[in-house]
């Protein structure tokens, strides 16, 4: 094993990374995960954590992985095996890149379902199916279409064919030009619907219920879901902004890239969820309903506003976007570590890896109707299963070890040659990722174990 710098292709400038890299993180995660989860947890303490979280625990991660990226200059494994011998320190370090192309796979495996839950209300948006529909019956509908495997198979293979087509055309072409659209139109269209659920009457109890603290209603259970979930939003500790960042000319600024990305991520999430709220509480549904919040709640919406088949069209089309530049990004390292280091052509190595997570995700897809009451880890089921141990376990510990080796193991020297950041900020950062960051990840881990 020895060290290679074998990522070439680079940005064609820092906007185009931060389009990247936000598109990365603006997905699913934002539209679809936040807000359930909210609900599930009892919405303000929650959200107040999942913010502390991000500040603390995402943004110096985020940072550090940027880092470890370019300096690493090729995929995860072979970025951190370049970084081991630089530092001298322990070659197995690669292993940190390999649980992050698995995590990464196993969370496309699900991710693919979910975003096919978006093509089929993208077509039924189409075909007028939500116009003056009752809260009642977009419940059906959507109970009905997670009962069905073979159609939920359908829509999971349509995404899974889209992520790899995209990836299999290479970083330039493939990624960035998709990204530089959907992003302004999706913040868009999320300010439509945003001054369409601030006039509506529900609006004051939905902030109340986003922002306002009810700590009798967290539990620690509540803590790692809100902890992981800054990871997964940000799309950290599995080494996605890793190859990204590898792709990163020396130029550019990493903490500025760091807050844009953090920044628009988070507000996307805020405003989602603010809309998702608005609709709950308008038609007496349940904040807590799980999964289905974004599929029950917004065709509601869609089907009263004026103008609503026609946003909730564009919605669903975003939405599609917003996962398929989020999944790319899932299967990138896996696939860049083929090609550079296995010689597999990039085409073959995507199709053989998406085929693989494809058949993965039917045990998600099954998880939804003929496996309901089957239990792997704990009393949930396969598809819960997946979330728990990538978001709240591989992608935590992903994170630990990497801000460990860029505070602890990398020279202040070497800090200072990627990020260069102005005095009273260096040593704040240091002290975070030092510090902070480690302890708040650890201290979740073990009031959970306990
Ligand atoms: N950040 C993405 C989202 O919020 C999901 C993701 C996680 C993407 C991890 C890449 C890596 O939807
Ligand atoms: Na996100």
């Amino acid at each position: 094993m020895s060290r290679l710098k074998l990522s070439t292709s680079s940005w064609s400038n820092q906007t185009a990374f931060i389009m990247a890299a936000t598109g990365s993180a603006v997905g699913l995660g934002n539209l679809w995960k936040f807000p359930y989860i909210t609900g599930e947890n009892g919405g303000g303490a929650f959200v107040i954590v999942y913010l502390l979280c991000v500040l603390f625990i995402g943004l110096p991660v985020l940072m550090a992985e940027i880092t470890l990226g370019r300096r690493g200059g090729a995929n995860p494994p072979q970025a951190l095996l370049n970084l081991a011998l630089e530092t001298k320190s322990s070659k197995w370090w690669w292993l940190l890149g390999l649980n992050g192309l698995i995590a990464g796979c196993l969370i496309l495996s699900f991710y693919t379902v979910i975003a096919g839950w978006g093509i089929a209300y993208f077509f039924e948006s189409l075909s007028g199916d939500f116009i003056d529909i009752s809260a009642k019956s977009v419940g059906e509908r959507f109970s009905n279409l997670i009962a069905s495997p073979w159609e939920l198979a359908l829509w999971h293979t349509l995404a899974m064919v889209f992520t790899v087509y995209v990836v299999s055309k290479g970083v330039k072409s493939g990624l960035e030009r998709a990204i530089n659209i959907m992003m302004p139109g999706l913040f868009v269209i999320l300010l439509i619907l945003l001054g369409y659920a601030a006039s509506s009457a529900a609006f004051a109890e939905s902030f109340h219920f986003l922002f306002y603290p009810d700590f009798s209603k967290l539990t620690w259970d509540g803590v790692l879901v809100a902890m992981g979930h800054a990871f997964f939003t940000l799309s950290i500790g599995m080494g996605a902004m890793m190859v990204y960042g590898s792709y990163l000319s020396k130029e550019y600024s990493i903490p500025k890239a760091g807050l844009w990305i953090a920044g628009i991520d988070t507000l996307v999430a805020l405003m989602a969820g603010l809309v998702i709220f608005s609709v709950v509480f308008a038609n007496h549904l349940q904040p807590g309903s799980g999964p289905g919040l974004l599929f029950q709640t917004l065709p509601v919406a869609f089907g009263k506003m004026s103008g609503g088949w026609f946003f909730g069209t564009l919605f669903f089309a975003l939405v599609i976007l917003a996962a398929l530049s989020s999944a790319i990004s899932l299967i990138e390292p896996a696939v860049s570590w083929f090609e550079q280091n296995w010689g597999i052509k990039r085409q073959k190595a995507s199709l053989l890896i998406g085929s693989t997570t494809w058949v993965m995700g039917i045990g998600t897809i099954l998880s939804f109707n003929e496996w309901k009451d089957f239990h792997l880890i704990g009393n949930r089921t396969i598809f819960e299963s997946l979330d728990f141990l990538t978001t709240n376990i591989m992608l935590p510990l992903g994170g630990l070890l990497m801000a460990l080796f860029v505070a602890w193991v990398m020279t202040q020297a070497q800090r200072d040659d990627e990020m260069s950041l102005a005095s009273p900020w260096k040593d704040l950062y240091r002290n975070v990722l030092k510090y902070i960051t480690p302890l708040a990840i650890l201290i979740v881990f073990l009031y959970n174990l306990l």
